[in-house]
């Protein structure tokens, strides 16, 4: 059903699997020795943080954090909302941020400056999504999932006006959903 509003899949459901892969391994191999802090944003975080963590051969605690920046639409509004904080200090943890997307990365460098203003010992960000045609600010996520074009993508956690999160795969929305 929600397949007939979707124009192309962008990153299928095997890409995602192998892309957890490799970045699993990377951050195993960098992390080793140290006890992470995976930070997943919610809502958008779900699916990836889940199918990554698998991945990962640490000693790793995870937590969420809920954080809003669209608000229903295709845009980011730029205004970045905290609606669920952390439940633990941060203070002298090694932080790995866990997003779905990147795009005008205004709410990854919020997160990251507040993270590292309460003291954590360091804060890098792994993200499925890399939008880099959509930045207003400068920002390089250390672990990149899959580089994407400027166009607005659905499923695997990410929304169009709260729907699609449960799609197994990353698509792109028709048009005329987002229009009419
Ligand atoms: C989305 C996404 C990222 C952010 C990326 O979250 O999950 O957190 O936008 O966009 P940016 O780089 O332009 O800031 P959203 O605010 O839609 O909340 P959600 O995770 O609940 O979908």
């Amino acid at each position: 059903m929600l397949e007939k509003d979707i124009k192309k899949v962008l990153v299928s459901e095997e890409e995602i699997k192998q892309t957890c892969i490799k970045l699993g391994k990377q951050i195993t191999e960098d992390y080793k020795g140290k006890d992470p802090l995976v930070v997943g944003l919610l809502k958008g975080c779900m699916p990836f943080m889940t199918e990554l963590m698998k991945n990962i051969d640490l000693y790793i605690d995870i937590e969420l954090m809920g954080v809003q920046s669209y608000h229903g639409g295709t845009q980011s509004t730029g205004d970045v909302k905290i609606t669920r904080d952390l439940d633990i200090p941060v203070k002298g943890r090694d932080i790995l941020i866990a997003e779905d997307i990147v795009d005008t990365a205004k709410t990854i460098s919020v997160i990251t400056k507040l993270l590292k203003y309460r003291g954590a010992n360091s804060v890098e960000v792994v993200t499925l999504l890399d939008k880099p045609a959509g930045r207003v600010v400068e920002f390089t996520p250390k672990y990149i999932g899959v580089t994407i074009p400027k166009e607005f993508v659905v499923g695997f956690g990410l929304d169009y006006d709260e729907k699609y999160r449960n799609l197994p795969y990353v698509g792109v929305l028709k048009e005329e959903v987002y229009t009419k």
